[in-house]
């Protein structure tokens, strides 16, 4: 377990008194007091980091660790047709040696690549391998991929019977309560998928035509939860400590996964896990917290991608600017930045403006933050 009493003199300063709302019961407080097990891998976090596609790149992961420094993080999808035939991998699977535990997630609609891919996965450093049956998008679902697989359940259980036998690490899979409200077929599903041999199950409480829209039903989750024996994993809607412990408490998971909930704001996972393994809350990052955490992003970016990574921080740029006067033009303008240096001074200007009125850093303020780079170990500017 990560050791909290290095942390115990900013958090004894910044502690909030928790509600009743955050309050865990204490069956569920015993259970999340111990580690995660999926199949021999033990994960001493129970939230995870999800797979976002165009967003949890490798810098992403590191930016989140930093916070979250033992918990499950994936990679964004990875075709798998699309790595069979190839000598080298793409970027998106690459993992970094310092960054365990890892996930890399796989999708496709045929067995064979799908193994194939998975061999790979596992020899780039995957911990474990995430198969997604639960993509939306029209371009994957027409294919067979993704949550058009909910409509097919025993092409699910070809692939995942393929890649269970392929390789040696746990194999999971991420999916949707159904394809929509008139096929809501998660529990049959799933058991299915349990039968074959996955060691973990991410469910996502939407529907296929729900998109990313409305509210994830969770209750969903809670019955599915009850007719598995493997760990279940609830997410969709998890943006905060509160909705992480009611959504816990709502479904009797076994972990809870972040998803938009942690775009332009990393720290939620790392949060939601200091919350859960001690009951009191790390100290909200700033307003200056978050731009300084914006340039950090830009820099690393930039390096690993050059200026396809400056092309991809703009929209993580706007994620992070909000919540204070000038932020809309300040989106506006880093929107086009074509430089590291552009958007580096577009942030310093806010950040001196801010201190100017009276703002200041807190996570910043760590004596042992050290600036992030993109490969070795991580400082952890919270738990020392
Ligand atoms: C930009 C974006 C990219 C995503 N990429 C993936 C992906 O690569 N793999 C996956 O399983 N889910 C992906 N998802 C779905 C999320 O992991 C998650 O299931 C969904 O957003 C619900 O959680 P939320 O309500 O907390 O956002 C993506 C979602 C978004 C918004």
């Amino acid at each position: 377990m990560t050791e909290p009493s290095a942390a115990a003199g900013i958090l004894r300063k910044h502690r909030v008194a928790i509600g009743i709302m955050t309050a865990l019961s204490p069956t569920l407080k015993q259970k999340l007091a111990t580690p995660l097990q999926i199949g021999e891998v033990t994960v001493n976090s129970r939230v995870l980091q999800s797979p976002l596609s165009g967003v949890t790149d490798k810098v992403f992961r590191r930016l989140v660790r930093r916070y979250a420094p033992t918990s499950m993080m994936y990679t964004e999808m990875v075709h798998a047709s699309g790595v069979c035939h190839v000598e080298t991998l793409p970027k998106i699977m690459e993992v970094d040696p310092n960054e365990h535990p890892i996930s890399i997630q796989l999708f496709d609609c045929r067995p064979d690549f799908l193994a194939d891919a998975a061999r790979k996965a596992v020899a780039e450093g995957a911990d474990t391998i995430d198969l997604n049956m639960g993509c939306p998008v029209n371009k994957i679902t027409r294919k067979g991929g993704g949550s058009s697989l909910l409509k097919d359940p025993a092409m699910a259980v070809k692939i995942t019977r393929t890649v269970v036998d392929a390789v040696a690490v746990p194999v999971s899979v991420k999916t949707r309560i159904g394809w929509d409200d008139e096929h809501i077929n998660a529990i049959e599903f799933a058991r299915q998928l349990e039968d074959v041999g996955i060691d973990m199950l991410t469910l996502h409480g939407r529907t296929r035509a729900q998109g990313y829209t409305g509210a994830a039903r969770w209750e969903w989750i809670r019955r599915v939860k009850d007719a598995l024996s493997i760990p279940v994993i609830a997410n969709g809607d998890i943006d905060s400590v509160e909705a992480a412990v009611r959504c816990l408490e709502t479904t009797n998971a076994d972990g809870v996964m972040c998803s938009r909930g942690t775009l332009g704001y990393p720290f939620l996972v790392g949060e939601i896990d200091y919350f859960l393994k001690t009951g009191d809350r790390l100290p909200a990052p700033t307003v200056i917290d978050r731009l300084l955490c914006a340039q950090e992003h830009l820099r690393l970016i930039a390096d690993y991608k050059g200026y396809r990574g400056i092309c991809q921080a703009r929209k993580h740029m706007t994620w992070y600017v909000k919540g204070f006067a000038g932020a809309a033009e300040l989106r506006e303008s880093l929107c086009r930045i074509e430089t590291v240096a552009e958007g580096e001074a577009l942030l310093q200007g806010a950040i001196t403006h801010l201190s100017e009125c009276g703002e200041t850093a807190c996570l910043w303020e760590s004596p042992t933050l050290t600036p992030l780079t993109l490969s070795g170990p991580i400082s952890l500017p919270i738990r020392g």
